[in-house]
Order: C-alpha cells, then structure tokens, then sequence
C-alpha cells in the first residue's frame, strides 16, 4: 500500500483544492470548522473522508487549521518517523488553543490507537484520543466535549467490531478517483509491522454494502475506483486468512467474486484493489484481471525481501520462488501489465547475501515502481527483540543502491510508453503547475498533459511524448 506523508507545511489554497478534488462546499453561517490532516496510508485517507461525512453538517471542512473550530490529526505510525511528525505538528495546535482555548483538538488513527492515555499524558491539551474503531463515537464524544466534558481516548478495538453503514454522503460532486474500504484489519502479524496491533483484527464489509457505496459514488462523479484493505485478497474470510484462501465465510463472497461485482457496475472505468498478500494470491484473481476487469492492468504486490531466509524471519509465508511464480502467470495472462512492489531494508539478520537476493529480484522481476524502506523497530513486534539488529549507515547504503538499481528499470519501463497512443482517465488540475492536467493510463501511471479542464472525467487518448522516471508527458489527441 502507497504511504504518503502530505508536507503539512504547504497548505494548499482553497482555490487550488476545489479544482483538485471538485469538491466546491461552502461554510454556510452557523457552521463550523473543520481541518483534517492526514498522514498514512489510503485507510487513513478513507478514514478521514468518513468523519468529514459523519460531522457534517455541523462541520463543514476547512483548509486551514486558524479557521477550524475543530482539529483532527489523523496518525500513521508504520515508521518511527511518520510518528514524530505527529508531534511537531500537534506542537504547532497548541499555539492555536492557546488563543483560542474553544478549539478542539483530537489525534485519531494509529498513533492514537498505539499510544492511548499516554497520548494524553503527552500532549496534555488534546480534548480526544482515537483509533480507526472510535470514529464512529467521534459526534457523540464532540456534543459532550462542547458541553465541557473531556478529555476522552476511545481507544478499546473489541473483536466484534462493525464498520458501521456509510454516512450521508456530501452534497458535491466527488472527485474521480474514490477508494472504498472492503475489509480492515489484519491478522497476518508479519514480525515488522505494527498494523495489526494498531488495527485491530480482520473484519470485512458485507458486500451489498460496499456495492451501495461505489454506487453512489459513481453516481456522484468517481470513475476510478480503488477497493482497499490491508489484505484484500483475504476478503470474506473472517479471522485467520490461513484458513485458506478462497474459503467463503458467512458473507459468501470471496475477493475475486467481489470484484466481479463491482466491475459490472455501470459507470465505471477503472478498477484497482490494494494491498494484496502474496500467500493469499489466488489464480483466480489473475482469472478475474485477464477477463478485463475494467481496464486494471496494474498490480501491487508487495514482496518486502527477496531472500527466503528473511521472508521467514518476517513470517510472511511465502518463497522467493512462489512469488515469481505468481509474477511470471500475471505477465503471462495480462498483456502490458505494471507491477509495483513494497520493499524493506535492513531488517534484523540481512546479510549482504540476502540484500544481493533482493536486488537479483527486482532485476528479474522488473517492477515499474517500488515503495522502499528502511526496516524501523515498532512497538509490540517480534522484530523489535530480535539479534543482529542493522546498523544505520549500512540501511542507508543499502536502500540508495536500491533505489539506484530500480531507477534504471523504471526508466526503461517508463519508456516503453515513448512514442505510443494510450488510453488516460483525467482525474484533476495539477495542483502544483497551473494549466496542466493530471491523468492515468490503466497501467496506473501518471500523464501530464496541457489541455482544458472540460476533459476532467473523460477517457481521452494521447500521445506520449516523453517518458522519466515516475511520470509521463502527453499530448491529448481526442477529442
Ligand atoms: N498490508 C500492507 C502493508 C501496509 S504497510 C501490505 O501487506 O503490503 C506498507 C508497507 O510499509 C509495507 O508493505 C512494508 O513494506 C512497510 N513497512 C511496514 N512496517 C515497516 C517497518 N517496521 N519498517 C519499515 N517498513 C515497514
Ligand atoms: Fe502489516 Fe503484514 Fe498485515 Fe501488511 S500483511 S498490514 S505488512 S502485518
Ligand atoms: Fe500507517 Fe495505520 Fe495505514 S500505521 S500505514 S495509517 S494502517
């Protein structure tokens, strides 16, 4: 799964944020602020979506924190430094609050869920401490923080947990780019990752629910919908994924039966799912890809080291040698299909022969783009008590000749594209260049192209005039 770190430093103008995600809500009088940041993963941005949905219309969202009434910090904490940033940025609230002691201010998400009271005990000034499965008390616990009480952690992540139905949806036109939640949680307890501790366990969407929200997403402007989950391949299978994939729980629908479903949904023309497990990857999933999900020919599969040794020190039950297997049916089945991977580096024990047989896999499998990190000890993980901890320097060194050796390959892969006529969703304006328009080829990738903002939403063909490493540049030949 892709983790962002949005620099919260550069606020982006309300003007350049409507034309970014076509949203156009205006703060009518008697409504208050909201301002939500958000670090992690595509769950936290789905997350951060939800409560802006569930406080409205007492909240309308805001773009910057001086006209918020209320702050929300929603927290990722896969790294150690994506947790520090949580704690210079809540710095910075508390000069707000110290104006204006009606603020509230509330940190949500995995830092909240991982830390609890000691959040509190920290940062003393905060009104309330949630994790993802307190979202849904957020309204309730505001009315009574409004009525002077406080502070509050809602923190407790019973097994019985429900994603609750969606919430009334905004009245605007989406974006065209939607993700929806199909399961979250996890229960694979790979030994580097905080994420089932923080999440919780597995708990899946019915299906007629999650078909209702692309619905209704559709109908409201998306065109590319994204299904995410920490596992999405163990969709369906309440508890334990070992328990085989493919299995039907009492929801009787298994992830490629799902995507079947939301793909003959009319009005869309793009369908993504992430993140899958390769110990979950079934060939009936490449089954569902070939027959031409519409137009998804990427996928994302993270792999995390190519060293068997390593993939058993990280529990994640598969082989250097299954993973190629599943790589080499997916090349064989979907034509032109990009592949992307997540990899971590300098995880306890690695030798420079297993990071040697990390690297001989990115040659062999020759991803269009990884996501690359360098092993960071979590709280609660088995890593963390593990011999032959890596030194700094030696991570860092490996994770540049990495990176070195993926740029070479995803320039040639980018290149490929060079001189030919594809087929682009327009998703938005560029926010960081006037005029210019961002879309993406089914393969996922990103085309820059000057054109007018009307081919916002359309499928256009264009010719790619240059390719670089990560993105392309187009010029748009329909209409
Ligand atoms: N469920 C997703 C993972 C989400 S976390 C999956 O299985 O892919 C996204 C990525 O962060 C992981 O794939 C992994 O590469 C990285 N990551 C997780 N824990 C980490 C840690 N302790 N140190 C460094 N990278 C980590
Ligand atoms: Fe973390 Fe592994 Fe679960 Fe992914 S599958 S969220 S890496 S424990
Ligand atoms: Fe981060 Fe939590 Fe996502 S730890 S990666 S925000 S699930």
């Amino acid at each position: 799964m892709k983790i962002t770190h949005k620099k919260q430093k550069t606020i982006i103008k309300p003007k350049k944020r409507q034309a970014m995600d076509g949203r156009i809500l205006k703060r009518q009088k008697g409504q208050k602020g909201l301002y939500i940041a958000t670090f992690g993963c595509q769950m936290n941005e789905y997350d951060s979506k939800r409560m802006e949905e569930l406080l409205y219309p007492q909240y309308v969202r805001v773009d910057t924190p001086k006209d918020a009434d209320l702050i929300l910090i929603n927290t990722c904490s896969i790294r150690e430094k994506a947790e520090h940033k949580v704690y210079s940025l809540a710095g910075r609230f508390r000069k707000l609050k110290e104006k204006r002691p009606e603020l509230i201010i509330g940190i949500g998400g995995c830092v909240a869920q991982q830390e609890g009271e000691r959040l509190l005990k920290r940062l003393p000034y905060l009104d309330i401490v949630f994790g993802s499965h307190g979202i849904y008390r957020l309204s309730d616990t505001l009315n009574r923080i409004e009525r002077g009480e406080g502070p509050f952690v809602l923190t407790d992540m019973g097994d019985e947990f429900k994603m609750p139905p969606i919430a009334t949806p905004l009245p605007v036109p989406h974006p065209v780019k939607a993700f929806v939640t199909i399961m979250q949680g996890c229960d694979n307890f790979c030994t580097y990752c905080v994420v089932p501790y923080v999440r919780g366990r597995e708990v899946s969407r019915p299906k007629e629910e999650i078909i209702e929200e692309v619905k209704r997403l559709v109908e409201a402007g998306a065109k590319d919908i994204t299904l995410i989950g920490q596992n999405v391949n163990s969709y369906g299978i309440k508890g334990s994924s070992s328990r085989g994939s493919g299995a039907k729980s009492a929801f009787n629908t298994t992830f490629p039966e799902l995507l079947r479903e939301v793909a003959g949904i009319k009005g869309i023309k793009r369908l993504r799912f992430t993140t899958s497990h390769p110990k979950d990857f079934t060939d009936e999933i490449i089954e569902v890809m070939a027959e031409g999900l519409p137009h998804c020919n990427h996928l994302h599969l993270p792999v995390q080291s190519g060293s068997n040794h390593i993939l058993k020190l990280m529990n994640r039950r598969y082989t250097r040698e299954r993973y190629l297997k599943i790589i080499e049916e997916v090349k064989r089945r979907i034509p032109d299909v990009s592949i992307t991977t997540d990899i971590i580096v300098g995880f306890p024990q690695e030798t420079e022969n297993d990071f040697n047989d990390t690297i001989s896999l990115l040659k062999n499998v020759q991803y269009d783009q990884i996501f690359a990190f360098k092993y960071s000890p979590r709280p609660f993980t088995k890593a963390l008590q593990f011999d032959g901890q890596i030194d700094e320097e030696v991570k860092s060194a490996r994770l540049s000749t990495l990176l070195e050796v993926q740029r070479e390959i995803g320039l040639k892969r980018f290149k490929r594209f060079e001189g030919r006529v594809v087929e682009v969703l327009v998703e938005s304006q560029n926010p960081a260049r006037e005029g210019e328009l961002i879309a993406r080829t089914t393969n996922n990738l990103v085309v820059n192209i000057t054109a007018s903002n009307d081919l916002i939403g359309r499928l256009i063909n264009v010719f790619i005039e240059e390719a670089s490493y990560h993105s392309m540049r187009g010029r748009a030949l329909t209409p």
